[in-house]
């Protein structure tokens, strides 16, 4: 089988990480984490877009140049996603040389090939938005609004790739391939876009204007423009040769394409959805090799995106010191439907996290293990009565229908339920009772056995979610780790005889009385 590769989008580096990009890359490592332990081998790319006009200005700004501006920012950006257990394989930085030769070798191809031909245009120029603003994007009161920043007159000769004569092939591929996007509301909206293709793209950017860019192999005056640039990282990073024949590649292991691409709302239409496509189609992949999107929405802060330019962002390192990056990853993935917007609330994340994992999980987990340490000396005894296996194997099959779906929510509910019932399963065979007489033992054995075998397909589950946390819990019950597969995720893997170890908290309950972190 073919490796599962998944990407994300690739973060900007003209500003601090926020939580906004940190949605991203957790969802993106759930669903790596999932198939990996589902027995398929991965590859997770992340990266950085470091090339651009707004890392050019803030540069010049602070006086420094723009490779030592996007190294701080990349750092941060590094460092961020190793604390938060991102298990990324690979890391695409465009600045890269590697990344910097595809671009170019690919340019170079589609420039033979006539896909991209050099043209003047004269019109109005946001500075802010990169990029040549039309009537269209006038206000009522016929001004260009703010978010396009200051907007000049402009005469400039580019270089552009032809985009509207491939509009019919792309329309037709969306109203062909209903896998292309998911969720299926946003194929809608991507459809009526496409229907409305005019014109071509402008890819470059002349030298004059900006220098921080990947120059054209064809003409040393110009440097390309960031979408084109950024784009190409999905397949620079997995191996992609422009020299190489394509049908050769297509088939090798090293080039595991098509990537399924987690992104974002806003950079579906134009970038995701009509560009890319558009790229390949005229790259010479074939219909099949189209990469599928996943689009998310954006966490808000009362009902606005956290952005940068909004100034409203929660930084994401003040969350892991307060609450540990497994508690943040945990509300970043129960807390939001994926393709849905959601309300970021630092409260809602403490309560979430004390109700499910601190009383629900922690607490069986402790129970569990101080119950069968007390009365049998953490010895358990198998079992085939029934008891909590039916709960366990039909929470094992929505999760998987859930992670399929890329819906860790859904995965999160089963977890949430499964951990529910094995709380009720204690409190209703009280096993304090059955340890009182002696004809009760066979019983108390059961339920103990029924308690850590539920935990141990609950630390499985966890392993995407939460991976440290499950680690610790598969430590507690004394198994190995690795065995938190879901080939393991059947009934009855702890054997006849094994002992678990003591229990120590993994979900410390936090503290709702403390002011929480403010956004
Ligand atoms: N550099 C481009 C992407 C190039 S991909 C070839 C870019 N960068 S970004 O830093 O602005 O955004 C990176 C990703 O983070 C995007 O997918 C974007 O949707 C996502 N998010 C940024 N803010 C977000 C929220 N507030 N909520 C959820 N995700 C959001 O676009």
């Amino acid at each position: 089988m073919k490796p599962y590769f998944i990407t994300t989008a690739i973060d900007y580096t003209n500003g601090a990480p926020h939580t906004g990009h940190a949605y991203e890359k957790v969802l993106a490592d759930a669903l790596a984490r999932f198939q990996r332990q589902s027995g398929r081998d991965v590859f997770f790319l992340t990266g950085v877009d470091q090339h651009g006009q707004k890392v050019q200005q803030s540069a010049e700004k602070l006086g420094i140049q723009p490779a030592e501006f996007v190294e701080n920012l990349t750092a941060q950006f590094r460092s961020l996603w190793s604390d938060l257990a991102i298990s990324n394989n690979a890391w695409a930085a465009t600045t890269d040389p590697l990344h910097v030769r595809c671009v170019q070798g690919i340019l170079q191809q589609l420039f033979d090939a006539g896909q991209i031909y050099r043209s003047t245009q004269t019109g109005h120029y946001s500075v802010r938005q990169e990029q040549f603003v039309t009537d269209k994007e006038r206000g009522p009161d016929g001004e260009f609004g703010p978010e396009w920043g200051e907007v000049t007159l402009i005469e400039e000769e580019n270089y552009y790739f032809r985009l509207e004569k491939h509009r019919d092939w792309l329309l037709d591929y969306v109203d062909t391939h209903p896998n292309f996007i998911t969720p299926e509301f946003r194929r809608t909206e991507l459809r009526n876009a496409v229907e409305k293709l005019t014109g071509d793209l402008c890819i470059s950017r002349p030298k004059s204007r900006l220098q921080w860019g990947i120059e054209l192999p064809f003409d040393p005056d110009f440097v390309t423009y960031v979408w084109f640039d950024a784009l190409i990282n999905y397949i620079s990073f997995a191996g992609y040769e422009p020299s190489s024949p394509l049908n050769t590649q297509l088939s090798t292991l090293n080039f595991t394409w098509p990537a399924l691409h987690v992104i974002g709302k806003d950079i579906l239409i134009p970038a995701h959805g009509v560009y890319w496509p558009i790229m390949l189609h005229a790259i010479g992949f074939p219909d099949d090799a189209i990469p599928p999107l996943l689009v998310h929405g954006w966490w808000n802060i009362s009902g606005a995106k956290m952005s940068k330019s909004l100034g409203n962002v929660v930084a994401p390192t003040e969350l892991i010191e307060r609450y540990g990056a497994d508690a943040v990853r945990y509300y970043l993935l129960a807390d939001i439907v994926t393709g849905r917007d959601a309300d970021f609330n630092p409260t809602r994340l403490e309560e979430r996290y004390n109700s499910d994992l601190a009383n629900g999980i922690g607490n069986l987990l402790n129970r569990t293990l101080n119950m069968a340490k007390k009365y049998r000396e953490g010895v358990l005894r198998s079992d085939t009565t029934d008891g909590l296996r039916p709960a366990a194997e039909s929470a094992v099959a929505a999760y998987t229908a859930a992670f399929e779906r890329s819906d860790p929510r859904a995965a999160i509910d089963a977890i949430v339920d499964l951990a529910n019932a094995a709380n009720q399963h204690v409190d209703q065979s009280a096993p304090w009772k059955l340890a009182k007489s002696e004809s009760d033992a066979a019983a108390l054995d059961t339920v103990l056995y029924h308690l850590a075998e539920t935990t141990r397909i609950l630390a499985i589950l966890l392993n995407p979610i939460v991976p440290t946390a499950a680690e610790k819990i598969a430590t507690q019950l004394a198994i190995d780790p690795a065995t938190l597969t879901m080939a393991n995720a059947t009934w009855g893997g702890l054997p006849d005889g094994h002992t678990l170890s003591a229990p120590s908290p993994v979900f410390p309950r936090i503290d709702t009385t403390k002011s929480s972190v403010e956004s």
